[in-house]
């Protein structure tokens, strides 16, 4: 096996798979004795359930076993480890104490098939977080079902289908700013609806006179993220919900950015009809990153007929009290996840609600909009930014004063990985050409946002004197730049035994 080494690390980059490093014998655990009788499985299980044949799991020792996956992980960049400045797809800092509250054992060692006299803390916490984000939100119904952002939005455009068709409508259409996230027209195509674009003004928010030239009996919804995904405040919101109500449509919120909001204002009371909440980035969960997320639905009563079954319901003391699982829901849209979503993202949220209390949202979303401000007033002078002069939760640079240069957003991106920052989201949102979008959530310090200022200046600088440097970027890596063009040239990632020498 050979190893390249990083020229400015001097560590080799390749790292074999536990199976190259397997040798027959050597072991990692020490099981405890057998304390129940030793039977022979085939007469109990049966022969189809038993294998007989060598699993070929490696044999590696537990300093093997360490050693190996602390390597990988510092490869990766985390949110633990410094600024995650990840626009729209943000991923904000966990507090460590959700994760203590997830690991009780109540919650974490719960099956899910426990009768419901068991599972009644459980299900207080979900209605709990079913009324707190409500409340937050200004909706007067929440489902937790919902495994992410982009599932939630998946639900809310069937409850509105299944309200138009209760109705006897059959609406054809959802139009959708051309400034949204690319999940809303997934969603909305999924639902077999035809996806409308409407142009954002010059100033990047939608305009009541544009929504009206769009708005007929055939459309179902207008989808409509607050602030968008400039970073702006759809400042017509109110008007907008109108114009739509007036023809019988609805109004479908992307409440990913509620974090800009907490405490301000509530889509709910803007004429947001139903809407879904990004637990991870607003409530500090994890991000599923199409894995184990949660992205929770509110509704106003119109919709609430036909929210995802079972909907948790508090009895009356009439009843005896206590929570239970409403499953008569005759017109719901039926089930979108086994069981109770993925509960430990629940749990998360809830604790990150109640520790931070009312006054804490509040405090967050205003922290959370000062610190993309004081980004942008940094970085205006020297970068282009395509909007403002204030913002909400996260501020657009682009790549335009860098062109001269012939230096792009995404040498910037991987240049700053040199930085020790994970780059910010790029390309995106599309109205902006060569768009670098920046979030950088409340929980970072002030030294923090100058530091991840001081790089990107320096990055600018370096892009005018040495713009190789920067094309070629990153250097301080295990793996240099990829020839992302070439996807399938894959590198071939090998353990160095010589860089195990002084272990
Ligand atoms: C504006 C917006 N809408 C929808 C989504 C989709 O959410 P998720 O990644 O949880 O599916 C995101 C991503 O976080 C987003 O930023």
């Amino acid at each position: 096996m050979t190893a390249r080494r990083n020229a400015t690390r001097g560590t080799a980059y390749e790292e074999g798979l536990l199976f190259e490093r397997s040798r027959p014998g050597r072991v990692g655990a020490a099981l405890p004795p057998l304390d129940v009788p030793d039977v022979d499985a085939e007469s109990v299980l049966g022969s189809r359930a038993v294998r007989d044949d060598d699993l070929g799991l490696p044999e590696v020792s537990e300093v093997d076993v360490v050693r190996h996956f602390t390597r990988l992980s510092t490869w990766n960049a985390a949110v633990d480890l410094g600024l995650y400045p990840l626009g729209s797809c943000t991923m904000k800092y966990n507090p460590k104490l959700n994760e203590k509250i997830a690991r009780l054992p109540g919650f974490a060692a719960s099956h899910p098939l426990l009768p419901e006299s068991e599972l009644q803390g459980f299900l207080e916490l979900c209605w709990r977080l079913e009324q707190a984000l409500a409340e937050v939100s200004g909706m007067d119904r929440v489902t937790l079902q919902p495994a992410a952002g982009a599932q939630g939005e998946l639900a809310g455009i069937m409850m509105i289908r299944a309200y138009h068709e209760a109705r006897g409508e059959r609406r054809r259409q959802v139009l959708i700013p051309d400034t949204a996230h690319g999940t809303n027209p997934a969603s909305a195509a999924l639902n077999g609806y035809e996806v409308v674009a409407i142009p954002s003004g010059p100033d990047g928010i939608l305009h009541p006179e544009d929504l009206e030239k769009r708005m007929t009996p055939e459309v179902a919804a207008l989808m409509l993220t607050n602030p968008n995904t400039l970073g702006l405040f759809e400042t017509h919101v109110a008007r907008l919900a109108e114009i739509v109500h007036d023809q019988g449509g609805l109004v479908y919120g992307d409440g990913a950015n509620l974090n800009a909001l907490m405490g301000e204002a509530r889509p709910g009371d803007l004429g947001i009809d139903v809407m879904h909440f990004n637990l991870h980035k607003t409530f500090s969960t994890p991000h599923g990153g199409g894995g184990p997320g949660a992205g929770p639905v509110g509704v106003k009563n119109i919709l609430a007929p036909h929210l995802p079954a079972p909907v948790v319901r508090k009895r009356d003391e009439s009843e005896g009290g206590g929570f239970t699982l409403d499953h008569e829901f005759p017109h719901s849209i039926g089930r979108l996840h086994g069981f109770f979503g993925n509960v430990g993202m629940l749990v998360r949220a809830y604790a990150y609600l109640r520790s931070l209390g009312r006054d804490g949202l509040h405090h967050c979303s205003r922290m959370a909009v000062l610190n993309a401000n004081y980004l942008l007033a940094r970085l205006r002078s020297v970068f282009h930014a395509p909007y403002g002069p204030t913002v909400m939760h996260e501020c657009i640079l682009s790549d335009r004063h860098l062109e001269p240069a012939g230096v792009t957003t995404l040498d910037l991106a991987k240049r700053l990985i040199d930085h020790g920052y994970h780059p910010p989201t790029i390309y995106f949102p599309l109205v902006v050409p060569g768009a670098i979008m920046i979030e950088p959530t409340e929980s970072e310090s002030l030294e923090g946002l100058d530091r991840f200022v001081d790089a990107l200046l320096e990055i600018e600088r370096e892009a005018r004197e040495d713009p190789e440097s920067v094309k070629t970027a990153p250097h301080a890596t295990r793996l240099g730049r990829l020839d992302e063009t070439r996807a399938a040239r894959r590198p071939v990632l090998r353990w160095d035994p010589a860089s195990d020498a002084d272990d």
